[in-house]
């Protein structure tokens, strides 16, 4: 059976296309979904693609995805410098995690350099724009040979 990759995108993610495109880019968050189906495709992968403004939603998500899910790609977005509830459910449910941010975190401000998930997840892709999902899933797919 496929295996199964939740991709879940943190606050104001939903913006994506209008809100500061020259750091997000001019994609939208439907694009990133359609990029991501593709690599589904591509890679023999199930996608589930979410995105929620609200921090409980989605640490109910990650608690739900260790019976619906393999694997976990997340933004965290701006709950990634914030979050203990997201770094303590992505450590309870202890899938596979890989961090994305379309931007590179480390250039920019300070309070942007640290991210409570990324000590839980077993790799971290900043800066490569929407690619980094694709980049993701590849890795991803890898890990759940
Ligand atoms: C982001 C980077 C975060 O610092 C920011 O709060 C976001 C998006 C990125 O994809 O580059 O909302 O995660």
């Amino acid at each position: 059976m496929a295996k199964r990759v939740l991709v879940l995108n943190g606050p104001n993610l939903n913006l994506l296309g209008t809100r500061e495109p020259e750091i997000y880019g001019a994609h939208t968050l439907s694009d990133v979904e359609a990029l991501c189906q593709q690599a589904g495709l591509d890679l023999g992968l199930g996608v589930d693609f979410r995105q929620s403004n609200h921090e409980g939603e989605l640490v109910t998500w990650i608690q739900e995805a260790r019976a619906t899910a393999d694997a976990i790609v997340i933004n965290p977005a701006a709950y990634s410098h914030t979050s203990v509830a997201i770094h303590d459910a992505l450590k309870a449910v202890g899938l596979p995690v890989a961090e994305v941010h379309l931007s590179n975190i480390h250039q920019r401000e300070a309070f942007r350099h640290h991210s409570y998930v990324s000590a839980v997840a077993f790799g971290v892709i900043c800066g490569f724009g929407v690619t980094g999902y694709r980049l993701a899933l590849i890795a991803l797919a890898e890990k759940l040979k």
